[in-house]
């Protein structure tokens, strides 16, 4: 477990290239793989850093045909604009690498063909759904029909959403072609099958009882579960046209399962990055760690590493850090209902303000458990812990030299014993910053690195230089001195997190050489004499109008989404033209609205109608205030035969419209109509 490694490959899940990434994508893969691997660049160690888009997959195919696009036009636009966003947050790839290019379809082919030569697949004959009409074999995904378990009658070929069984397609009841809507029919059609069942011994002693201390608990259950339940043959092609040909004969029309493929896009963007790839991937003395979701686990902890097993010359890995889901304000994050902090439309209200956004996900980063994101804590995170810890911290130290050395680092003078104590502290936090680091408890490592600011703070609250200098403005060197270095420090601990603002630091404290991991702790970081720049702040308020912007944004989508997924009323039984005209409709004017005593939903209205002056009892009072009624022309049924509502004769009805989440609306003519016009 302890053993030295010469090098790391460390990935991060290829995302699809099917939407924009957002938050959710941040906390659970690529800020924590960030964070780990400039930890390790600063610790000089060898190591890629290595994603890029997954570009295959059935929803893949699916979004372009609803956009009238090509598969290879989607994966295109989202392809470039994932990797700005990355770049943009600070995720330092060594290599944003694409399932579609060519290198990674060799790579993909010659894997699939090693394992085929060498006899590992089974090759099975089964019956698949087939539509006719579009002349091809619909993949799971592409059949919905009704569940046999539940009922539910928009159950997926691979999935019924509802009951959560997993189904076969050819299970569905009224099985129905999303490509194009037709009845598909039963066909006979062959794929090739990885064993996996032959590898369940090899899966359990190699995880289950070898790594269940080290790796995560979660995936060490999953992966037990899944053992538990009896590994099946998996297939690993597919009857479609978008994909990596299966590259045998006699497979026209087939490609590689996308989960087959994509994570070999790890092994050809290592290719497409460097010449030497192969003691990336193929030497015992080179740590291969994972990144990835919980979604993910099974296919990076049970079947790639049993494609890489049968291939034979791979390493495997040496952990696999899934993370758990990030919530959104109490809500799962969705792509299809827009429920998302997109990451490019972060940056236009928050320019500038990556290192806020990668503190915040990494403090609530859903490493056990799903965890939480709130605007609200976004906020209060940013103005108590970055600005009034870290910022206010570094802001005094450079201010004060400024104040009393003309913003020159001075030459200390004999420490007391506190400024030992404190000095020694950073070595401390550093190690600690390590060890979690290297045990993947990214948020407790960001915790721990937080405490130099803390220290920095209690520093001056027990020196007090600012009292100290109209006595002793030698004392005075020393103080700043030592403050100066521990915001040095910080600018090296803090960049695997911050790297933003280390970058700043740097430039303040006018340091150009390479500051590297074990640096960190040496009094002298900074030397006496540098001349510290002027520079802005380093964090900002956030203020409470920025937090509400964002919370009606999403407030907007909530209701959007309540709307499209409400049903409407179905439509009541045909009324003859009779029915209707015997309905007198007319315009009015509210001139009065007082609510009923002791209910909750009716006001008591004077209407006139024109004709007369009248009481109509209307249940609207919990959608309208007698004020924002008061004067409002309405449309009213005048020859409803007039009832006693809580002991009030009303005479007449107010006509409202209602949606499908319940709310209600008066109807208002557009014109300005006067009372007593006709309505038919
Ligand atoms: N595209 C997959 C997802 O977003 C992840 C693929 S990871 C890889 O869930 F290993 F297959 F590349
Ligand atoms: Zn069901």
């Amino acid at each position: 477990m302890n053993k030295e490694f010469k090098r790391y490959t460390v990935t991060a899940a290829l995302p699809y290239s099917n939407g924009p990434v957002h938050i959710g994508h941040l906390a659970g893969v690529y800020v924590p793989a960030d964070i780990y691997v400039r930890y390790l660049r600063l610790k000089k160690r060898d190591v890629l850093y290595i994603c890029g888009s997954d570009e295959h997959g059935v929803p893949i195919t699916l979004r372009a045909k609803k956009e009238g696009k090509t598969p290879q036009q989607v994966v295109d636009f989202y392809h470039e604009m994932n990797k700005k966003a990355f770049a943009d947050f600070g995720i330092s790839f060594d290599i944003y690498s694409r399932t579609s290019n060519k290198i990674h379809h060799e790579t993909a082919s010659d894997f699939f063909k090693k394992l085929y030569d060498k006899n590992d697949f089974l090759e099975l004959e089964t019956e698949q759904l087939y539509d006719e009409e579009a002349n091809q074999f619909l993949a799971d995904r592409y059949v919905t029909g009704t569940c046999p378990h539940c009922g539910y009658e928009r159950a997926y070929g691979d999935q019924c959403e509802k009951c959560g069984t997993s189904l076969s397609a050819t299970e569905l009841i009224n099985p129905v072609s999303s490509f194009s809507g037709s009845v598909p029919v039963v066909k006979a059609t062959k794929h090739w099958y990885l064993p996996l069942d032959k590898y369940s011994d090899f899966i359990e002693d190699w995880i289950v009882k070898g790594h269940q201390d080290d790796w995560r608990q979660n995936v060490v259950q999953q992966v037990h579960s899944w053992i538990k339940m009896g590994l099946r043959p998996r297939a690993v092609t597919r009857d479609l046209d978008w994909g990596v040909p299966v590259p045998v004969e006699n497979a026209e029309g087939k490609v590689l399962y996308v989960w087959f493929d994509a994570p070999i896009g790890y092994i050809s963007a290592t290719k497409e990055l460097t010449d030497d790839w192969e003691k990336y991937w193929k030497d015992d003395e080179t740590k291969l760690v994972h990144f990835i979701g919980k979604d993910n686990i099974v296919f990076h902890a049970i079947i790639f590493p049993i494609m890489l097993k049968a291939e034979g010359s791979y390493i495997l890995p040496d952990n696999v850090p899934a993370n758990s889901f990030l919530n959104l304000e109490d809500d799962k994050i969705s792509t299809s209902r827009n429920w998302a902090v997109w990451l490019h439309e972060y940056l236009e209200d928050f320019e500038g303000k990556q290192d806020v956004l990668r503190y915040v996900l990494t403090v609530n980063a859903p490493e056990s458990k799903d965890n939480n994101f709130t605007w609200k804590d976004f906020q209060t995170r940013n103005n108590k812990e970055l600005v009034a810890d870290f910022g206010n911290f570094v802001n005094r130290a450079l201010v004060l030299t400024n104040k009393y050395f003309e913003g020159v680092v001075q030459v200390p003078g004999n420490y007391t014993d506190y400024d030992k104590e404190v000095l020694a502290e950073i070595t401390k936090i550093r190690d600690k910053v390590a060890d979690s680091l290297e045990q993947y408890r990214i948020r407790e490592a960001q915790y721990f690195a937080m405490d130099l600011a803390r220290l920095g703070n209690k520093y001056f609250a027990e020196t007090e230089p600012w009292t100290i200098a109209k006595t002793d403005l030698e004392r005075v060197k020393t103080i700043l001195y030592i403050a100066c270095q521990i915001v040095a420090n910080l600018a090296v601990l803090m960049e695997p997190f911050l790297p933003f603002s280390a970058k700043k630091l740097r430039n303040s404290l006018s340091i150009t050489e390479e500051l590297t991991w074990d640096m960190i702790g040496r009094s002298d970081i900074l030397k006496s004499g540098t001349k510290l720049q002027k520079t802005d702040l380093l964090f900002e308020q956030i203020t409470d109008e920025m937090i509400e912007k964002q919370i009606e944004r999403l407030e907007k989508i909530k209701k959007e989404n309540e709307l499209a997924e409400a049903k409407l009323t179905p439509l009541k039984t045909v009324a003859t033209f009779d029915d209707f005209t015997k309905l007198d409709i007319r315009i009015g004017t509210v001139l009065k609205a007082e609510k009923v005593a002791k209910t909750k939903k009716l006001l008591k209205l004077t209407v006139d109608t024109g004709i007369d002056k009248r009481t109509i009892v209307a249940g609207i009072a919990e959608h309208y205030t007698p004020e924002q009624i008061t004067g409002k022309k309405v449309t009213l049924l005048a020859n409803l035969e007039p009832r006693k509502i809580k002991g009030i004769l009303s005479e007449g009805m107010l006509l409202m419209a209602e949606n499908s989440v319940g709310e209600l609306s008066i109807l208002t003519p557009n014109k300005d109509f006067e009372n007593g016009s006709t309505v038919g």
